[in-house]
């Protein structure tokens, strides 16, 4: 999988000229989201914490090497004010924003009983909140610079990051699971609530994928194999398995779609313990 736009596709997609935000851009399916996003011909806002900002600017460097347009901007998504200035900045620089990807994510897991409550508030402010706020910012952003016709027929639209999490119960990482069960109706509420002002709010639910945040479940050929047992599909996801669904829902081609959960997930979330007949 190393190719997440053919640049075939770029006329399909017709995102060319639009301006999509990315959440926790420098690594992982962000990082993935951001490239594809940049190979479809949008101007891309890279988004990263300081403390990644090397990585952040090298994502920015790789859409713009690939003749593409990005910005890498440091905010936390879970700092009302960080978030409200990055918005503020893109808008100055690039006029508005037609797509937000809420995708940047934490897991900080324990044994329930020994779990802090700055683990718990960890996982809730950046996984939850922070896609409230960068929501709230994009829709405000949508609703002030009104329709463009010739740019596609909604508003604006929002991709959330969700997890097979938002449904499947997680022991030793309650408070992932919760934010991803609360990502999932944080996300269908607002679709509800703004589809009248035709803005589309969709989200994308990955199983296990090859990335930092769960480096351990497949970095050695052990570990590899019991995760595999929950993939009916037999393989590993790989970032842009996610960046394509990302692309569609962001993407007028999905336009009729609001509210709804794309999981690309292999199958995980398909009992695969009873794929023998149980
Ligand atoms: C988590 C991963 C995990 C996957 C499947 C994701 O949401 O971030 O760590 O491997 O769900 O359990």
């Amino acid at each position: 999988m190393s190719t997440p736009t053919p640049a075939s596709l770029r006329a399909a997609f017709g995102l060319e000229g639009q301006v999509a935000v990315v959440t926790g851009a420098s690594s992982g399916l962000g990082r993935a989201c951001a490239l594809a996003l940049g190979a479809a011909g949008c101007t891309v806002v890279v988004n990263h914490l300081e403390a990644m900002a090397a990585d952040g600017e090298a994502v920015a460097a790789e859409i713009e090497a690939a003749g593409g347009k990005a910005m890498p901007f440091v905010a936390d998504v879970s700092d009302e004010a960080e978030v409200e200035a990055m918005f503020k900045e893109t808008v100055r620089r690039f006029g508005t924003v037609h797509v937000l990807v809420n995708n940047a994510g934490i897991q900080r897991g324990a044994k329930f009983q020994d779990m802090t409550l700055a683990a718990w508030r960890a996982v809730l402010d950046v996984n939850l909140t922070g896609q409230f706020l960068c929501a709230r910012s994009a829709v405000r952003e949508f609703l002030r610079r009104g329709p463009e016709p010739d740019v596609s027929p909604s508003l604006g639209r929002i991709v959330c990051m969700s997890s097979v999490h938002q449904t499947i119960p997680w022991a030793f990482e309650v408070n992932y699971a919760a934010s991803k069960g609360g990502v999932m109706l944080l996300m269908q509420s607002m679709a509800q609530e703004l589809a009248t002002a035709r803005i589309r709010v969709n989200a994308v639910a990955p199983g296990a994928i090859r990335t930092p945040i769960n480096h351990d479940a497949w970095a050695t050929p052990e570990a590899l194999t019991e995760l595999l047992k929950l993939m009916p599909y037999g393989r590993i996801g790989e970032p842009p398995d996610i960046a394509h669904a990302v692309l569609f829902l962001a993407s007028d081609l999905s336009d009729y779609m609001t509210g709804t959960t794309v999981f690309v997930d292999g199958g995980m979330s398909l009992y695969p313990s009873f794929r023998g007949a149980g």
